[in-house]
């Protein structure tokens, strides 16, 4: 949305830019069997237990990005063009596909929902602005989800929610 610059409150010039996160949630259905190539079919399946088999999964997804709220517009990013980057990043490659075999990304790569959160990670990379992207946060059921933030190590990670125990 683009509306003509008005010509500022009386802090324009001076008020520090504010920041806000803006989430939205998406969904995708997949089907995937968590292996690992190096291992032997012994291995994964002491491994993986009941995931080495083929099953499927109602996936919700929330992406979070953070930014400086427009003063024009009031918003840290335009919904649709966020909607679409969703439906480049996430629907295209991933809803009802076989992670395994229809993504090229899990050929080598085991398809947890860590690496399925670091797969949506990277590829929403490619359409926003650095910085931008914040926050995945992957269910792959109602009991169970990942954040994935960049995967910086633990010491830099770790803090924003708890701190670890000593
Ligand atoms: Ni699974």
């Amino acid at each position: 949305m683009q509306t003509p610059r008005a010509s500022g409150g009386p802090h324009e010039d001076i008020a520090p830019p504010k920041t806000a996160t803006f989430s939205r949630v998406d969904t995708f259905s997949a089907s995937h069997r968590t292996a690992c190539k190096s291992l032997t079919d012994a291995e994964n399946k002491k491994l993986f237990g009941p995931c080495n088999q083929k099953h499927g999964h109602n996936y919700k997804v929330v992406v979070s990005i953070i930014g400086e709220i427009d003063p024009i517009s009031g918003m840290v990013i335009d919904l649709m063009d966020l909607k679409a980057y969703l439906q480049e990043a996430i629907t295209k490659p991933l809803d009802k596909k076989d992670l395994d075999e229809d993504v090229p990304y899990f050929a080598n790569v085991v398809s947890t929902t860590e690496n399925i959160a670091m797969f949506i990670w990277e590829n929403l990379q490619k359409y926003l602005s650095p910085n931008k992207l914040h926050k995945i946060k992957l269910y792959e059921s109602e009991t169970v989800s990942v954040t994935y933030k960049g995967g910086a190590p633990l010491a830099f990670a770790a803090g924003d929610q708890h701190e670890l125990p000593e």
